[in-house]
């Protein structure tokens, strides 16, 4: 293993604090985060960067000298900071959940694969588990038609700023498809919305699955109800700004979480989830692992996505460890 640095752009947000303090533990001395807050990032022994403005966050990276992998902890607005990366041969994990910034970068493949760079996509809870699940029960039967996946999170969780922006934002957005009622286990039988989460967009083609759809739903089911009543209404940025103030300042609920993907093929049907704690942390867990993957591991250079990715198949079972729970059609619900 070299001793090149890993550079957490976002590394003292939400999601970003755990992923450096996980990489700082299995990699001692190596992290070094960065955010827009220059005094903040000096701090924490960091840097300023910014991912709207590339030229700068070049010009940071050619600062650095010796960044062997950047994890991008905050949702740029293009490709052009991946772009930077990979040129550069540095290994990018990006935790966006935009199809089509995903796209964009998923775009940026052959430039990856000559840089001997690996670019990991589609990590996190959703998408992120979402897609390792929606492999798993696709594996199940035998190559499915449709895959339906659904996503509970906590209300009463802190979500980061711009996991906030991003989900008040995909309220606004128009979509087709109708409302799906989906046992969750250990949380009942539950109501979720369509939702723009980017697995729906990116698993068909890595997959070959015709059809994937994903929903939201949040464990309060009165706030579940009135959230999609104002859909509507999120079209006005007056009231996206209202809910993103309410989102950041009110926590009514809990911080449980779950994930379930549903394949079918004909009459076959295999479905499995996970369940747990702090949807953040574990959004973090899996940045983490898959940081790891690409600095310990021999991942293809290239650019993927986390179900391509054949050493991460049995990440949901890892991460039992940190208190999540597996679940399989047939089986039990987990206590
Ligand atoms: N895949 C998944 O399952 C998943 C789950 C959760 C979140 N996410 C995504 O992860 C991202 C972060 O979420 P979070 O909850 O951690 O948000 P957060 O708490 O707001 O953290 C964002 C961090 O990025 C920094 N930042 C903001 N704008 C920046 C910019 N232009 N350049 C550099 N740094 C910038 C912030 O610090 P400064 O403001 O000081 O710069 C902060 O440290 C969001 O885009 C969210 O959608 C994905």
């Amino acid at each position: 293993m070299n001793a090149d640095r890993i550079l957490v752009v976002g590394g003292y947000g939400a999601v970003g604090v755990t992923v450096a303090d996980t990489l700082d533990g299995w990699f001692p001395g190596r992290v070094v985060v960065a955010g827009r807050d220059e005094a903040r990032a000096r701090a924490l022994g960091g840097v300023r960067a910014d991912v709207t403005d590339p030229d700068g966050f070049r010009r940071t990276l050619q600062e650095l000298g010796d960044v062997a992998a950047v994890v991008l902890c905050v949702e740029p607005p293009d490709s052009r900071v991946a772009r930077a990366c990979l040129e550069r041969g540095v290994h990018l994990v990006d935790i966006g959940a935009t199809g089509r910034l995903l796209e964009g970068t998923a775009d940026l493949h052959d430039l990856a694969a000559g840089s001997g760079a690996t670019a990991v996509l589609s990590v996190g809870v959703a998408p992120g588990l979402t897609n390792l699940l929606a492999r798993r029960a696709h594996e199940a039967v035998g190559g499915a038609d449709r895959i339906d996946l659904t996503v509970m999170l906590g209300a009463g969780e802190r979500h980061g700023a711009d996991a906030v922006r991003w989900t008040v934002e995909g309220l606004a957005e128009p979509l087709a498809g109708a409302p799906l009622r989906t046992t969750l286990p250990g949380h009942g039988t539950r109501t979720a919305h369509p939702f723009p989460f980017s697995d729906q967009h990116t698993l068909p083609r890595t997959l070959g699955v015709e059809q994937v759809t994903t929903r939201l739903c949040l464990d309060s089911k009165p706030l579940t109800s009135a959230l999609f009543g104002l859909r509507p209404a999120a079209r006005r940025p007056a009231v996206r700004r209202a809910l993103t103030a309410s989102f950041s300042r009110v926590h009514l609920g809990g911080d449980g979480f779950a994930v379930r993907a549903d394949a079918r093929r004909g009459d076959l049907h295999a479905a499995c989830a996970v369940t747990g704690r702090a949807q953040s942390r574990f959004t973090a867990l899996v940045a983490s692992y898959v940081t790891r993957e690409l600095l310990a591991g021999s991942p293809a250079p290239g650019v993927r996505h986390i179900e391509q990715l054949p050493a991460l198949a049995g990440l949901p079972e890892t991460l039992a460890a940190h208190g999540l729970a597996v679940w399989r059609l047939g089986e039990a619900p987990p206590a």
